[in-house]
């Protein structure tokens, strides 16, 4: 990280930064915190139920703010799982720190994380999931898809929330800019501008598109989502199959067919 992005997360937690909570579906809340140097939104989803979970841990730097915003909606001690696709510090920086303010709260991650990272990183084991496993947490059932690799990461994965429908599919759609928090309005244009300013850029290749990738997007629509859960950018309520078979069309433009030679 440069020492002017340093610079920017440490202003976020010494100056009053704003969040904006909005329910994009029935108990489902969405904690943006957006960060002007970035044009970028750094979504959080809480969602209640007997047992409340957080998709995104979000940032160390960030956590003061976010702690204050789930204050609003919950008892922070009461978070009991605390969820995220991928080892990335927007998703999962500040799992010690809510590990440490909750204590019954347990990260939920793949198999494949809690190998590689969680045995080290977090300071309680993670459950791990493997492919179609169920977590229940009270009224709501969790379906973890294993996704490696999408967006990226070894151990990537999405959950799936059935009773509502809600996909929690992190980096997949990231929209730059600060944006409405749900639309029934078309979102790739927005993702394809922003994934195109990101490859003339130190942040090119987010994803790597492989033989496996658009398998993996048919599997996530075959789901039938009626809202996707995006970290960055607006989620989006509708034909959420359409939107990701739609999806890879947009990845393999972007970075399917292309022979970049390493500058
Ligand atoms: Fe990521
Ligand atoms: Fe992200």
């Amino acid at each position: 990280m440069s020492g002017s992005s340093l610079a920017i997360l440490q202003k976020i937690q010494q100056i009053h930064v704003m969040y904006k909570i909005n329910e994009i579906a029935p108990d489902v809340y969405r904690i943006s915190i957006f960060v002007p140097e970035f044009q970028l939104q750094f979504n959080h989803f809480l969602i209640k139920d007997d047992e409340p979970l957080l998709y995104h841990a979000g940032m160390k730097q960030m956590f003061p703010v976010l702690y204050e915003a789930v204050k609003t909606l919950i008892d922070p001690q009461s978070l009991r799982w605390i969820g995220f696709s991928h080892f990335e510090v927007d998703e999962c920086g500040a799992l010690n720190e809510w590990l440490q303010a909750a204590p019954n709260a347990q990260a939920v991650c793949s198999e494949v994380g809690s190998i590689v990272n969680m045995s080290d990183f977090a300071l309680r084991p993670a459950l791990a999931l493997k492919n179609n496993d169920i977590l229940q947490t009270g009224k709501r059932k969790y379906r973890f898809i294993r996704t490696p690799h999408l967006p990226h990461g070894w151990d990537a994965g999405v959950m799936f929330e059935e009773t509502g429908r809600t996909l929690l599919c992190s980096d997949l759609f990231h929209q730059n800019g600060d944006l409405v928090a749900l639309t029934d309005k078309d979102i790739l244009e927005a993702h394809k501008d922003s994934l195109l300013s990101y490859e003339s850029g130190p942040l090119m290749d987010y994803t790597p598109y492989t033989h496996k990738t658009k398998e993996m997007l048919h599997q996530l629509a075959a789901l039938n989502p009626v809202t996707l859960a995006t970290m960055h950018g607006s989620s989006f309520s509708g034909d959420c199959s359409k939107a990701l078979i739609a999806l890879d069309d947009v990845m393999k433009e972007v970075w399917g067919e292309k022979n970049k030679s390493i500058a």
